[in-house]
């Protein structure tokens, strides 16, 4: 079967890596991929929400199945443009509908969901212009620190964890009133502040099944010691110590399944990914967030650990027969760092020249690009983050040292990553 992987990430780049892997894969394409994903298949230089150019390369490649990794083009209708569109609607899309994508594209949409199913999360209550007052309200009544959150996407900005009232009700002003995040800002979601340890859990659901992935923790601020400015993932590790057998048969039991099964019966059409941001408060989950797809840098640590065909996996998936499935997952610690452009996560230069790509590898690592671009013979930097190397190893040290010598032989102009992914289980 020929492929299409929808995306230009380091997620994308490890999903090509697997798939490519698989005998069921005959050809893969990339749209519109980067500098590694190139080394896996054909990249195709369309954007990822110009659906109509995506369905006429599917016609075109005779592709059998579309894999979606960012969120974007599943919260525009990706999967229900497939659906209705009569040169493609046979091709299976992995990812939700748009609808169902709203779990992430709305926080307004996901506690509604939590809170009909009865899903652990924190208390909360949401405000527009009409009610104004009652935030301001809620507001002052809420204990330290107290979480804003903008309904809609933001780009990774929209979350404000405020440590006083005075803080809180001007960033709250600021977005119902002077349009800080847009439209995105106009409902403004007031939730309770989780204490606890983080970690993100992956489920793949055909709508009735699902099967549960390695989970992972992300690092996500950018300064040693999780100081500085949020990210999108500066590493990541897997597996976890905090999280055991115990603790992830509770995840499964109050939060994975009856998410899926809140899906049947609200009628969401969900047959891909769902990322579920947690915390392990003393043992007990709480959900933070739901996102309709794989984590990036999560992807590039867990993806390795998968032994599983990815391509069977999907197939099962499009055809509703996950329970058919048992999961094979290495049992070796996973670590993934991330190597970012100077600057980032605010402005940062691009076009950057990488050297040390040919450089053989060690057996025990591998290379992702993320934002990386082929131009003419050089291989250039093309975004914030840009290369992710994940090792594996018989302890988080270990992953991580190993994937540390890596970048140490890579370089580009103000190359900087954290030398501390996994820094509190050493
Ligand atoms: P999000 O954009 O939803 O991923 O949120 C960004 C980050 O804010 C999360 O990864 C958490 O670290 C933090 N966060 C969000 N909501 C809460 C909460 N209710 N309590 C504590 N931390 C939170
Ligand atoms: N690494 C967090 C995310 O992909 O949203």
């Amino acid at each position: 079967m020929n492929i299409l992987l929808i995306g230009s990430g380091g997620r994308e780049h490890a999903f090509a890596w697997k798939l490519k892997q698989s005998d069921r894969c005959s050809a893969l394409f990339i749209a519109p991929g980067n500098a590694g994903t190139a080394l896996c298949g054909t990249n195709l230089p369309l954007s990822v929400t110009d659906f109509r150019s995506i369905a006429k390369a599917c016609v075109e490649h005779n592709i059998g199945m579309v894999v979606v990794g960012p969120e974007e083009p599943l919260v525009k209708g990706i999967y229900d443009f497939f659906a209705k569109d009569a040169s493609v609607k046979h091709i299976p899309v992995i990812g939700p509908s748009a609808q169902a994508a709203q779990l992430e594209g709305s926080k307004s949409f996901a506690k509604a969901f939590m809170l009909r199913h009865g899903i652990p999360t924190a208390a909360y209550r949401e405000f527009t212009a009409a009610n104004y007052e009652e935030g301001i309200e809620y507001i002052r009544e809420q204990a330290l620190p107290v979480v804003l959150k903008a309904d809609g996407l933001a780009a990774g900005k929209g979350v404000m964890i405020c440590m006083n009232h005075l803080e809180a009700l001007s960033e709250y002003e600021l977005m119902i009133h002077s349009d800080k995040f847009g439209e995105a800002g106009k409902k403004v979601v007031v939730e309770e502040f989780l204490q606890g340890i983080e970690l993100s859990v992956f489920a793949l659901t055909d709508g009735e099944h699902y099967v549960i992935l390695p989970s992972a923790k992300d690092y996500k601020r950018i300064g040693v010691g999780d100081t500085g400015l949020n990210t999108g993932g500066m590493g990541a590790v897997s597996p976890l110590p905090f999280a055991d057998e115990a603790f992830l048969q509770r995840v499964n039991e109050k939060v994975i399944a009856p998410t899926i099964a809140g899906f049947k019966k609200d009628k969401l059409d969900y047959k891909g990914f769902v990322f579920i941001g947690l915390m392990n408060n003393q043992g007990e989950p709480y959900v933070i967030e739901y996102n309709c797809r794989m984590g990036d840098p999560e992807t590039e640590t867990v993806i390795p650990r998968i032994k599983n065909d990815l391509v069977a996996l999907f197939e099962a998936t499009s055809q509703q027969r996950l329970n058919e499935i048992t999961m094979e997952v290495d049992p070796r610690t996973v670590a993934t760092v991330v190597a970012v452009s100077g600057g980032y996560p605010e402005d940062y230069e691009k076009d950057k020249p990488i050297s040390g790509l040919d450089r053989q590898l060690p057996d025990n690592s591998i290379l992702f690009h993320c934002g990386t671009v082929q131009k003419a013979a050089e291989v250039v930097t093309n975004g914030g983050r840009v290369l992710a190397v994940t090792s594996f190893g018989n302890s988080i040290t270990e992953a991580v040292q190993r994937s540390n010598d890596v970048l140490e032989h890579l370089y580009f102009e103000d190359l900087y990553f954290r030398n501390d992914i996994g820094y509190e289980f050493k």
